[in-house]
């Protein structure tokens, strides 16, 4: 007997191209102004998000030219704590979000002296970040190894835990109706410079008023997208690393970043006491392998941070790709043809943007007010304008 094609989904308000943090959150604040919502991924939560480790550090993560980000980051982390209680109260699941601030911690003398001019550079933007002496930074974290050179600490930078926040909100969006298509997108539909919805690979079409681009480092491979309005996203590859507390292990007490020789790495505890060590970042296209180089530089940095690493079993590499801009700020906002709206290019900071990236579109796409500094972050920033004319 044939099997009869399943029904086509109904045409959504708004189809969302990219299940990953940035993607869901969005969805799900869509779907609760209303909106019907469709989310478009072969896999959703396993992209970028799912290597990431959920630091919320818009001090940590402020670097020389990107004080427009700073802002940005600044804005988001405050929207932390009552978009973490919102979805926790909506699904009754938790996201793992501890306030315990975090360190960053240099190896050398060497390490400790770049540390203080970054620290000079973040005190210059009014940002919350205190000068440890060794000392100092091994009382605030007794784990630290005796040799460490000092370091910094970022009273406001925190953390969620990544999963159990991807976990909740593919929860809040199965529990408002947001409806899930698991497959890719080939292209963006688009007639008489108004966007009519998306094709899938296999050669489907869905049909939508409004498609929001948040396919992270596949953000500008869509087809259908405008030259002038296709986000410059590029994927930088990052591996972390899983390890779980044997019986006994002392449990880190809060974040810390480390310069180790030169090079960065964080260590990320866990309400459980297991830890997240990251990351690498290089330039590999879209492998998504795990080199083992990698893995041991990794090692090797939380190590000689951190001597107590060495008790714990690791039991996870996983990588991942970042989505980055020429800036590394995201590009957001309507552009193009009526009804596009991009939301990606997040790079480092997917978790920490992803409730202001929401409710930035959320508020485009209804009218609703939009964070007003979210506003420049359009793709336009990156046209190349006329040439001048010679003097
Ligand atoms: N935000 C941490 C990372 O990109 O590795």
């Amino acid at each position: 007997m044939p099997i009869p094609d399943a029904p086509a989904p109904a045409p959504a308000d708004v189809i969302v191209v990219g299940g990953g943090v940035v993607g869901l959150a969005t969805a799900w604040r869509l779907r609760a102004a209303g909106a019907s919502v469709m989310v478009v991924d072969p896999d959703p939560g396993h992209g970028a998000g799912w290597a990431a480790a959920g630091m919320l550090a818009p001090v940590g993560e402020a670097h020389f030219g990107e004080e427009p980000l700073v802002l940005l980051a600044l804005a988001a982390a405050a929207r932390w704590p009552s978009f973490a209680a919102e979805l926790t109260d909506e699904t009754g699941l938790p996201t793992g979000l501890l306030s315990t601030g975090s360190l960053l911690i240099g190896a050398d003398p060497s390490d400790r002296a770049s540390i203080e001019d970054v620290l000079a550079f973040q005190r210059s933007l009014g940002l919350d970040a205190e000068r440890l002496t060794a000392t100092e930074a091994r009382s605030a974290e007794p784990l630290l190894a005796p040799s460490v050179a000092g370091g910094a600490r970022f009273p406001g930078d925190h953390q969620v835990d990544n999963r159990l926040v991807l976990a909740a909100l593919r929860a809040a969006c199965g529990g408002e109706g947001v409806s899930f298509v698991a497959d890719r997108v080939a292209r963006v539909d688009v007639e008489a410079d108004r966007v009519t919805g998306v094709t899938l690979e296999g050669g489907a079409t869905l049909a939508g008023s409004v498609v929001v681009v948040a396919a992270g480092s596949w953000s500008g491979t869509l087809g259908g997208l405008p030259d002038d309005v296709r986000p410059p996203v590029r994927p930088v590859h990052g591996v972390t690393l899983r390890l779980r507390a044997g019986d006994g292990t002392p449990w880190l007490g809060r974040v810390v970043r480390g310069l180790v020789h030169g090079r960065h790495c964080y260590v990320v505890p866990r309400a459980d006491g297991s830890l997240v060590v990251g990351a690498s970042a290089e330039e590999r296209g879209f492998s998504d392998a795990v080199p083992a180089r990698a893995v041991h530089d990794l090692l090797a940095d939380a190590r000689t941070l951190l001597p107590v690493v060495d008790e714990y079993e690791l039991t996870e590499a996983t990588a991942g790709l970042r989505p980055t801009t020429p800036d590394n700020a995201p590009v957001l906002g309507p552009a193009g043809p009526t009804g596009l709206v991009l939301a990606t290019g997040h790079y480092r900071n997917g978790f920490l943007l992803a409730p202001l990236t929401a409710d930035a579109v959320a508020g485009w796409v209804t009218g609703a007010p939009v964070p007003e500094v979210a506003r420049s972050f359009g793709v336009g920033r990156f046209a190349t304008g006329p040439v001048p004319a010679a003097p």
